[in-house]
């Protein structure tokens, strides 16, 4: 076994501690950790630590504090932020320091703190030939700040693209209003959120994650496509809903064998959230092309900015027209993120969403064109490229 990683925790609750303490204990054997908490740092014993994990409020001068690290440690550190947009936390990233939100999933923070954490998932999970097939699965979610930017139809229109290379494909509606119930027609009457929040609450083993399928999953099935949908629970449970709940479902989902998952969501900057951003593996940003959804982007970016997610941004316009408030070469570069796809404005998306039949299960090749590229692009730059998708150009 290796020797123990000793960690270092300052902060102002025990919320980072316990974190740690569970990831241990649910990845058995996997971490060997040995995490102290102390009130501040004293210096004379850094150097039995190989981490220091730090909330940043708690360092009054970021810059002494930096000489001081520099002077007698050499190991890692990780500095906490609990808010969203903070001058301190933008000036430790300058300062080339790694930065955690604290209300983010568990698996990001053990990723951030043991490089090679996701990879020793991997192969012991497969040491233990699970049915687990985290590694298989990519997570993307759909973001805008912009209402009615188009989100939902994006979400679901790649689901079916995904569908159509025989991925199995789970759609989550995580909006705080869910509308793909409305869009694909789904018949109000089944488990979603609801039933699975109720599931969680008791333990559940392997077995009963067969049962997660038939009570809380919709069969969208068509005549050339089908995948599963995750509905969204009421208003108030989507609202109160916080990142532990999160992450209870993200564990559920990670052991249901999808090959992809794509999450919904809707305007607010909330800690589900920003709790989805922090563990997909890419985070699709949707604009419109006029001044006003741009401009919500680009408040948006330092947010995405400041916990630590905007390296796995890219950037759709959707809605695209002549009439241009910003062009998309602007928005690419006010954002620093790269343009993935331009989906133009169509009077008969807005006709046929009421009829209930997704746009590219529709004899329109320019729009299922580029709808495939899309979600081609999306997997390219995620994830190992050796892996062959068997997409049909
Ligand atoms: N490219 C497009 N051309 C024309 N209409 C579109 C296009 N994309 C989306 N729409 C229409 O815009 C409306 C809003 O789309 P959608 O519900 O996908 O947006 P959203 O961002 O998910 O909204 P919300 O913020 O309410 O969740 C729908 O009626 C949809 O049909
Ligand atoms: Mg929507």
């Amino acid at each position: 076994m290796r020797a123990p990683t000793r960690l270092l925790i300052v902060d102002y609750d025990n919320l980072i501690l316990d974190q740690l303490m569970t990831l241990e204990k649910s990845y058995n054997g996997l971490l060997n950790i040995e995490p102290v908490q102390e009130d501040h740092i004293d210096q004379d014993k850094l150097s039995e630590f190989n981490v220091v994990i730090i909330q940043i409020e708690k360092i009054k001068d970021l810059k002494k504090f930096s000489e001081t690290i520099e002077k007698h440690f050499s190991g890692k550190v990780l500095l906490i932020t609990d808010k969203y947009v903070d001058e301190k936390t933008r000036l430790a990233q300058t300062l080339g320091y790694n930065v955690h939100y604290k209300f983010g999933s568990s698996n990001a923070l053990a990723e951030k703190l043991f490089e090679d954490f996701k990879e020793n998932i991997i192969q012991k999970r497969e040491a233990l030939k699970t049915v687990i097939k985290e590694e298989d699965t990519i997570h993307l979610c759909v973001y805008s700040p912009q209402g009615g930017s188009g989100k939902s139809t994006i979400a679901i229109n790649l689901a079916i693209q995904y569908t159509k290379a025989n991925k199995k494909v789970l759609l989550v509606d995580m909006a705080q209003i869910g509308s793909i119930g409305a869009m694909l027609h789904v018949p109000n009457v089944h488990g979603g959120f609801s039933k699975l929040l109720e599931r969680l609450e008791v333990e559940m083993d392997q077995q009963d994650l067969s049962h997660v399928h038939e009570e809380c999953f919709y069969k969208y099935q068509q005549e050339t496509c089908e995948f599963d949908i995750l509905m969204s629970s009421s208003l108030i449970k989507m609202e109160k809903m916080r990142s532990a709940e999160v992450g209870r479902i993200q564990s559920v989902i990670r052991n249901l064998g999808y090959d992809v998952v794509i999450y919904d969501t809707s305007t607010e900057i909330c800690e589900r959230n920003l709790s989805i951003f922090d563990d997909c593996d890419k985070v699709v940003l949707v604009s419109t092309p006029d001044i006003i959804s741009s401009w919500k982007l680009i408040q948006v970016k330092e947010i995405l900015k400041t916990v630590g997610v905007s390296q796995k941004c890219v950037l759709i316009v959707n809605r695209f027209s002549k009439h241009l408030g910003f062009t998309n070469e602007e928005l690419e570069i006010e954002m620093q993120m790269p343009l993935v796809g331009v989906i133009k404005e169509e009077k008969w998306i807005k006709y046929n969403v009421n009829e209930g039949i997704p746009i590219t299960l529709q004899n329109h090749n320019k729009t299922n064109e580029v709808f495939s590229e899309l979600a081609h692009k999306l997997c390219l730059i995620n994830k190992n490229p050796k892996k062959k998708w068997g997409f049909k150009k």
